[in-house]
Formats: structure tokens, C-alpha cells, sequence
């Protein structure tokens, strides 16, 4: 590849006050190391501190529940009282003494709960979604015979959306206490805010349901909830239009025509960014098919399809555009150099690799080395926080194509 550009090197300027070293993201990443109560350990802070003494531009914490949950995660952190500040900042102070910038990213899983789960059963709080459907999906091998999402979840009420609005601000409200440059908003993966936007999950006659502007109505009334803390250009939203992962995939009608509404309106409401995340990722490390009648049109491409309404821009948008899975560096050069997109998102590559950006710069100045870097090692990807060795070394792969080339072991 040309050794010329070199567009992820760029800085980028994300708010006016917010400027970023280079267009590399490192994307949100569940690493189940919260042993202490769901906080963060020291160990999470070098996780991070890592990446940014890398250099990294941006990251994104890994995904924080914003209350009690029901998830088959075990050690995932917790966002909800004054009591978690403290670890956080930790993790944003040792961030920042790096040069390094880190947005929190606020989960609320919806129905993609079970209600058996020690945090929900011991406070008896019920697994909450926009409606009682529940997700033919999820495997919770912390209960006995493994069973899936509730059968059961809780229409909300008017009651629990105010209920949930409050705990999304008390949770920025802390995440910014503890030194967060801003928030993500986690709209994908079967989630809440995702449940809310799909007729799959959603089939609501409120005003929170049926039309697209309805089912749009709870995540944006969700982010302008959240500029009360944060200006709405530190706050960015993840979401994937096309995935199938969990029990989301829609009529691609129904889907085009909701997140486009959702897009224009981030768009014209100056929000940080908009991160297209091309498909879900599974433990597996694989992406789920779409089910029968519902398949994607061929080459259908999920930047070619909602890019535009963020680039092309509404005058006076200040919104970015962030695109993430299976993206390599020579795809991300072009993509940069052709103007689709202003920064990109790395997950997997990052998990194991402490100096993931410096092995960009290998590709950049080695060209025997190829353009594609990727890191995939089952073992090191989920890991329970008691496991304290697993996870801290990977396999990292530098190829001109994806799934191939020659791999050295790298520790944390
Ligand atoms: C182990 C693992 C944990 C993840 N945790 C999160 C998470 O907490 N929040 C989120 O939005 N995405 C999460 N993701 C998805 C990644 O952020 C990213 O969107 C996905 O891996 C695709 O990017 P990649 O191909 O560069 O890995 C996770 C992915 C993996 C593999």
C-alpha cells in the first residue's frame, strides 16, 4: 500500500474543544475484569492506559451498565451510584496522563436480560423493554441448563421510560464526575435502545411505538436527555442498521426507513458521532446470517446506504461519521482518503495488542508486511476476571488479506 497518506495519522477535531491525536478508534470492548463489585481494578486501568500510551486517538470504555442488569456477563462494570466514580477516574486519570481520550459507552440491555440473574433476582427488579416480546436469543451459562433471554420481559409503562431517562443522565452525570471526555450510546445488539427502534422488538400503540417516528421517538428522546449533561457534540451513538445479532433483523424496508429518520435527526440535532457498525460480532467471532425473506440485497453496504446523510451533511452539521467492524488499515485508508467517513473504529485488533498503533505503523512502512492487521485468538476475548493470565497475550496477524498471514505472540 501507499506509504504517501497515511489518513488514520490525521488529527481530527471532534468538538471544538475536543481534539484528537489521530482518526484510529478503539472501539468498545466487554472484557469482563470487573472483579471488585462490577468497578473497574487497577488491572482495567493499565488496560486502558495501555492503549493510550499506544496512542490511540479515541477510546471507547467498554460497554457500562447504567443500573442493575440481567446479563450473562459476569465482572462487567456497573454505573449508578457515587461509589463507582472513583474507580472510573482512575481509569480516565491513567487515560489522560497518557494523552489519551476515552468516552464512556452507557448500556441499558432491554430485553436481552434474564430475570434469574443475581443483580436482578436479589432486588427483584424486572428485565424492562419496550414490549412483552421476548428475544428468541441468549445462552446464560452462569444458570442452571442454560437458558435463553426472558420469556417474559415488562412493557415499560410512561412511568419506566421516565424511570430509564433518569438513570441514563445519573449515569453520565457520574461518568463525567469521573473524568469521561463523553458518552456513547450503545443502539445495537438487541439492546434497549435498539428494542425501541425495530417492530421485532417493539409493538407499542403509544407514542413510543408503530410509526418510524414513533419508534425513533425513545432514542432521541434519550439523547437530548443526555446533552444535559454533555454537549451534544461529546455525545456519539453506536449503532448497526443491518445486524442480525440477538433477534433484531427487520424488514430491510422498515429498517432503511427508521435509521434514516434516526441518522437526519442526530444529524440536525449537532450530535459528536454516529458510528456505523457494519455487523455484530459473536463469541464466536462470527456474525449472525439474516433469517429467510429478510436477506440483505447483494453488496448491500451499510456505509453506501446511511453514509451520506451523515457526510453529506445538513448545513451547519458538525456530526462525524465513524465506521467499524472487519475494517482493515488499507481499507480504512481508503475509505479516509475518499471522504466516506471521518474517523474509524477498531474492536479485535486492539483486545489483545497494547500496541496496536504502533502495529499500524509497521504496515504503513513495511510494505512486505501487507494491509490488513488483525488479531483473533478465541482464549483472550472473553475472559472472567478470576482467569487474571488469560487474556493478556494475543496472536496478532499482519496480511494483505483478511484470515491470513504470518502471526507473533505479543504480551500485555
Ligand atoms: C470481545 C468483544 C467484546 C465486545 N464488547 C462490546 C461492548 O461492550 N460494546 C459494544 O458496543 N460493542 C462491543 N463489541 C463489538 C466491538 O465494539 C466491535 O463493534 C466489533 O468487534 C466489530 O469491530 P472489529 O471487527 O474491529 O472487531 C465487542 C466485541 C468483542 C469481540
Amino acid at each position: 500500500m501507499s506509504t504517501q497518506a497515511h489518513h488514520l495519522l490525521q488529527p481530527l477535531l471532534l468538538t471544538p474543544s475536543l481534539h484528537l491525536r489521530n482518526r484510529i478508534v478503539m472501539s468498545s470492548l466487554t472484557r469482563n475484569r470487573c472483579i471488585d463489585a462490577n468497578k473497574p481494578t487497577p488491572k482495567t486501568a493499565t488496560h486502558y492506559a495501555t492503549r493510550a500510551k499506544d496512542g490511540v486517538g479515541l477510546i471507547i470504555s467498554e460497554g457500562i451498565f447504567i443500573y442493575l442488569n440481567g446479563c450473562d456477563y459476569e465482572h462487567t462494570p456497573v454505573l449508578y451510584k457515587e461509589e463507582h466514580v472513583a474507580p472510573w477516574k482512575m481509569v480516565t486519570d491513567a487515560v489522560h496522563k497518557e494523552g489519551g481520550v476515552i468516552f464512556a459507552q452507557l448500556w441499558h440491555p432491554g430485553r436481552s436480560q434474564n430475570e434469574n440473574m443475581p443483580m436482578l433476582r436479589d432486588a427483584n427488579y424486572p428485565v424492562l423493554a419496550p414490549s412483552a416480546i421476548p428475544s428468541e436469543s441468549g445462552s446464560y451459562h452462569l444458570l442452571d441448563g442454560k437458558p435463553p433471554h426472558t420469556r417474559s420481559p415488562t412493557a415499560m409503562t410512561k412511568t419506566h421510560i421516565q424511570e430509564i431517562l433518569k438513570q441514563y443522565t445519573t449515569s453520565a452525570s457520574l461518568a463525567k464526575a469521573a473524568g469521561f471526555d463523553g458518552i456513547e450510546v450503545l443502539a445495537q445488539g438487541d439492546f434497549l435502545v435498539h428494542n425501541f427502534l425495530l417492530s421485532r422488538s417493539n409493538n407499542r400503540s403509544d407514542e413510543f411505538g408503530g410509526s418510524t417516528k414513533n419508534r425513533t421517538r425513545f432514542p432521541l428522546t434519550l439523547l437530548e436527555a443526555l446533552t444535559s449533561v454533555f454537549p451534544a457534540s461529546r455525545i456519539g451513538i453506536k449503532i448497526s442498521p443491518s445486524d442480525n445479532m440477538g433477534d433484531t433483523a427487520s424488514p430491510v424496508s422498515e429498517t432503511t426507513a427508521t435509521y434514516t429518520r434516526l441518522i437526519e435527526e442526530c444529524v440536525a440535532m449537532n450530535f459528536g458521532y454516529i458510528c456505523l457498525s457494519r455487523r455484530g460480532v459473536m463469541e464466536d467471532g462470527k456474525s449472525v446470517e439474516r433469517p429467510e425473506g429478510m436477506e440483505l440485497d447483494e453488496g448491500y453496504d451499510v456505509l453506501e446506504t446511511f453514509g451520506g446523510l451523515v457526510r453529506g451533511k445538513k448545513s451547519g452539521s458538525e456530526t462525524k461519521l465513524m465506521v467499524n467492524y472487519e475494517c482493515g488499515v488499507e481499507e480504512a485508508e481508503g475509505l479516509l482518503g475518499e471522504g466516506k467517513v471521518d474517523f474509524v473504529g477498531f474492536g479485535r485488533p486492539f483486545i489483545c495488542n497494547p500496541v496496536c498503533v504502533l502495529s499500524f505503523f509497521f504496515i504503513f512502512f513495511s510494505s512486505s508486511l501487507g494491509g490488513f492487521v488483525y488479531v483473533w485468538e478465541r482464549d483472550c476475548v472473553f475472559v472472567s476476571g478470576r482467569e487474571k493470565d488469560k487474556g493478556e497475550c494475543g496472536l496478532i496477524f499482519f496480511s494483505p488479506v483478511r484470515g491470513e498471514g504470518t502471526g507473533f505472540r505479543i504480551a500485555c
